[in-house]
């Protein structure tokens, strides 16, 4: 049976950044993210008899299958099945966006293959399945603002909804600088941080309250609240960065032009606030009123081309 599934990016306001357990991706803190409505992945799976190993395709370009493979087993095992599957990938994730694709990737491909793999999964599990692949793929499960419970192991580490619809006009205006390849992986960075950065055990402590504070602020629909501890919360996620051994980090120079220029519509009272992830781009969290004013403040350094606008969007879903 072949199934396809769709599943959104997400962008994380209070960050998952280290890991307690490798193998199972299980994170040293909890995160709280917003899915995103333009940008998604669309999966099929097709598990077959006459295969002799997992073929993977991006894009309609046929891809390296190990890491498809590596999680495929986990499904397989679940399902009692070993068949081989057909797997075939389309990114609606923009090119050089800077969001994180292995968010959508893997959350519709724990739908799509537990589905034709004959699994009806529960959300919690499908959330868990998901977690093993990239684990921010575990908050796409669900639309709207998710919070990712970082549990103690395996059974009780997964995305649960916080505010599945979204009645409010927040949105995220993606500033795409460069294409360059990622240096370090987000895989990578986390890890070096975990060993070697002595601020560590402080990130671990204040995102614990980031959490409860962003939740009141949503709740609240307190928007200059949960700029400021998004905005915040990202700057200690990059300190970690500049305080580990050997330290890194993944600012180029637009980058800092780019929150400079988000500063200035602040101070002229525009409401709106930067996140940056594993990469150059920066993401402004702002509101639809404003778009128009921030996209011509930003005209200044950027073109328009480089200007992507997102809204809350869906959980993963099958489409056949
Ligand atoms: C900075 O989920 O890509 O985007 O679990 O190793 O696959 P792995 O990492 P990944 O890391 C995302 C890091 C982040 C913050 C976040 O999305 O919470």
């Amino acid at each position: 049976m072949k199934k396809t599934a769709r599943a959104h990016t997400n962008i994380a306001l209070v960050k998952y950044w280290g890991k307690k357990d490798k193998e199972l991706i299980i994170p040293m803190n909890s995160s709280l993210s917003l899915t995103l409505d333009h940008f998604y992945t669309d999966t099929s799976v097709e598990f077959k008899e006459e295969l002799t190993a997992d073929n993977f395709s991006l894009n309609g370009v046929s891809k390296d299958a190990q890491q498809i493979t590596n999680f495929l087993n986990l499904v397989r095992k679940l399902a009692g099945i070993t068949t081989y599957a057909q797997v075939d990938s389309t990114n609606h994730v923009p090119t050089k966006a800077g969001l994180a694709s292995s968010a959508s990737a893997y959350a519709a491909l724990a739908l799509a293959a537990s589905s034709a793999a004959g699994l009806t999964l529960s959300k919690k599990d499908l959330s868990r399945l998901a977690r093993r692949g990239s684990g921010s793929a575990c908050r796409s499960i669900y639309g709207g603002f998710v919070e990712w419970k970082m549990g103690t192991g395996d059974l009780d580490s997964y995305a649960v909804p916080f505010q599945e619809e979204v009645d409010w006009d927040i949105r995220m205006l993606a500033i795409v600088l460069n294409d360059a390849e990622k240096k370090i992986s987000s895989r990578r960075g986390m890890q070096t941080v975990v060993a070697t950065s002595p601020y560590y055990p402080a990130w671990v402590k204040t995102c614990h309250q980031d959490i409860g504070e962003l939740k009141e602020a949503i709740e609240a629909k307190d928007f200059e609240r949960l700029g400021t501890i998004a905005e915040e919360n990202a700057m200690k996620m990059h300190a970690l960065n500049l305080s580990a051994s050997p330290h890194f980090n993944y600012f180029q120079p637009e980058t800092l032009v780019a929150m400079q220029l988000v500063e200035e519509l602040r101070a002229a009272g525009i409401p709106c606030y930067y996140t940056l992830d594993a990469g150059p781009n920066v993401k402004v969290l702002c509101l639809e009123k404003d778009v128009a004013q921030i996209k011509a403040k930003l005209a200044e350094a950027f073109n328009q081309e480089q200007l992507l606008l997102a809204a809350p969007g869906p959980g993963a879903h099958l489409l056949a």
